[in-house]
């Protein structure tokens, strides 16, 4: 038996403004939730707990209260989304319409110019992958997409329904497995 925990980073300045990709900080409400998750982990006080967050300064920022060990690894980056880099949807569909439709008619493999697809991402992960595999309580804070393609791989997911699983902001997603098996809890936070 064993247990793992996901999360988003808190919200950042780039999610208010409905941004993608970037390197922004967290917004105020996205520190609030990073307090929130340090006490959650603190209170429990588990034994060996390690972190291992993204090389994104909103990652390592939600990270930083929680007592044990951080580890920041490029694979846990988010997806990068080359020529539409810090750009929002709107902007994307206004300036690039056809790379807008190309993603919306197969977003597991669409890569962005420049940039990555979730296949590219998939295959960056497998020695995360490979790690997780061997691990127990770790805390991975990560990105919406990268946390899409974790969970994804542990829950046999269908590849093309990998880009769509739900993976909300200030929630804890904690993964359970014994032998084969695997359950999954969301732990909702209020911030
Ligand atoms: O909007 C937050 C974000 O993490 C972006 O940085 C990233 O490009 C996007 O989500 C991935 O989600 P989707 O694949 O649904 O566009």
């Amino acid at each position: 038996r064993k247990t793992l925990y996901f999360s988003r980073h808190g919200e950042s300045e780039f999610n208010l403004l409905g941004r993608i990709g970037g390197d922004s900080d967290l917004s105020t409400r996205g520190h609030k939730y990073a307090a929130l998750l340090a006490n959650y982990f603190n209170d429990l006080a588990i034994p060996n707990l390690q972190v291992w967050t993204s090389e994104k300064t909103r990652t390592k920022q939600t990270a930083e209260e929680i007592n044990a060990p951080v580890d920041n690894l490029v694979p846990l980056n988010e997806l990068n989304a080359g020529i539409c880099e810090g750009l929002t949807y709107e902007e994307i569909q206004e300036k690039f319409p056809q790379e807008f439709a190309w993603r919306d008619q197969d977003k597991l493999r669409y890569r962005y110019p420049w940039g990555e697809s979730y296949l590219d991402i998939i295959s960056r992960l497998e020695p995360v992958l490979l790690e997780l595999e061997r691990e127990d309580n770790v805390v991975v804070i990560s990105h919406q997409a990268v946390l899409r393609c974790i969970l994804g791989y542990f829950l046999n997911t269908e590849p093309d329904q990998v880009p769509y699983l739900k993976v909300p902001l200030h929630t804890i997603i904690k993964l359970t497995t014994v032998g084969y098996e695997c359950h999954v809890d969301f732990i909702e936070f209020k911030v």
